[in-house]
């Protein structure tokens, strides 16, 4: 495999719909990626927020080896260990009743957002809103309720009824929210808007207006959740309970898999037939979201806390130190973000010459999504990194 060819042959064949990174890779273990010319990356990327357990954990890698050698896909018309399995899981964690699954997140926000209109369409009730900032997917029901200008241009028109309003715009939400509302959909703490948290009181305002209005409210734990902020979900900290919650990213340990989570009212939405997928609850990827879910709950959610607490200590020393290029830190555990005040992609671009994967979101953040495993001495290294970029 050769690095520039391998490139070459991309840029001719596949669909140029990704701005990738100048990195063929070979192979990857643990938080390290190793390209093709045997180069080390210390990876705080984490496949998007993906790798909880890091690349190729041995015990993911031995649960999909054994289903697999039993069997891969069969299909939803038969019954499955892995998924019950799963299901079970995430139910005792979670207190809710049902699981859905599904290959990805955009697709289990579809699926919230279905069960959204079904619960509405008995009172003729169909808004759903969205906020600023908030990414859920690029299916035209995520893209609906989003208001990134570059995933819709020239793709209308979007689903009728839905409205994308400014994130933690107290005032805003309560003049456009009202009996005609049938779900809100929010990201508690927002990935790609640049790792920025709703504030207690608009949480506190959603929730009262679900009170008064009775619609659903759909949690996007999509990035947050399964114990990426060191709760199992983001919306713990709010001390409040969504209709709806929708996982995905970590919980597949790198396998594609979503899910939707509800109370049995809201599951029963849903009658038999009226939702399904081919692969949803793929065996494969349900025996590696099993091990992902148990290992978060054996002790590695205590780590991404004080490992977070570590990092972040870190990221406000750097934000002292250089004040003139550092605006602050935001988000906690494994979900961090560098608030710069310049755009971040040259700092980025800067890190992976250092051989450090991070990403640029919302224009000056660096996201920092690393796999829960990282060590004091991973965060040592990326800090490093960081500061000789910003050092100059
Ligand atoms: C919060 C959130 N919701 C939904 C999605 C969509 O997930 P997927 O890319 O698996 O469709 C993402 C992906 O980045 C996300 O961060």
């Amino acid at each position: 495999m050769n690095h520039t060819e391998t490139i070459e042959r991309e840029q001719q064949s596949l669909f140029q719909t990704y701005k990738r990174l100048p990195v063929v890779i070979d192979r990857a273990e643990g938080c390290r990626i190793i390209d093709v010319d045997g180069n080390v990356y210390l990876d705080f990327l984490g496949g998007i927020a993906v790798n909880a357990l890091g690349h190729s954990h041995p015990r993911v890698v031995e649960a999909v080896t054994y289903q697999a050698r039993r069997y891969m896909h069969v299909s939803n018309f038969f019954y499955q260990e892995p998924q019950v399995k799963l299901a079970e899981q995430l139910k005792g964690i979670s207190g809710y009743d049902r699981v859905f699954f599904s290959n990805s997140g955009a697709e289990a926000i579809e699926a919230a957002m279905k069960l959204a209109r079904r619960h509405g369409s008995r009172n003729g009730v169909y808004d759903i809103v969205g906020f600023t900032g908030g990414f859920h997917g690029r299916t035209y029901a995520p893209l609906s309720i989003m208001d990134k200008p570059l995933y819709k241009e020239g793709m209308g028109p979007f689903l009728p009824n839905t409205m994308v309003l400014p994130y933690n715009d107290i005032d805003a939400f309560e003049s456009r929210v009202d009996e005609h509302t049938c779900a809100v959909v929010l990201e508690f703490l927002q990935g790609e808007g640049g790792i920025a948290e709703a504030s207690s009181d608009f949480v506190d305002a959603i929730v009262a207006a679900r009170e008064r209005y009775g619609f659903l409210l759909i949690a996007d734990e999509v990035q947050a959740g399964i114990g990426r902020t060191g709760d199992f979900f983001a919306y713990e900290q709010y001390g409040i309970r969504p209709d709806i919650v929708v996982v995905a990213k970590s919980m597949g340990g790198g396998m594609p898999l979503g899910a939707v989570l509800a109370t049995d009212a809201v599951a029963s939405l849903f009658d038999r037939g009226m939702h399904g997928t081919t692969y949803g609850g793929n065996a494969v990827a349900c025996a590696a979201g099993s091990v992902v879910v148990q290992e978060v709950m054996d002790g590695l959610l205590e780590h991404v806390r004080s490992i977070g607490a570590y990092l972040h200590s870190a990221l406000e020393l750097l934000a002292r130190t250089y004040p003139q290029r550092v605006a602050g830190v935001r988000g906690r555990g494994c979900m961090q973000g560098l608030v710069l005040h310049e755009e971040a992609a040259p700092v980025v671009a800067a890190l992976l010459e250092r051989r450090v994967i991070a990403n640029a979101t919302a224009g000056n953040v660096v996201r920092i999504v690393p796999p829960y495993i990282i060590t004091r001495d991973d965060v040592d290294a990326f800090v490093a990194a960081m500061e000789d970029v910003l050092r100059g």
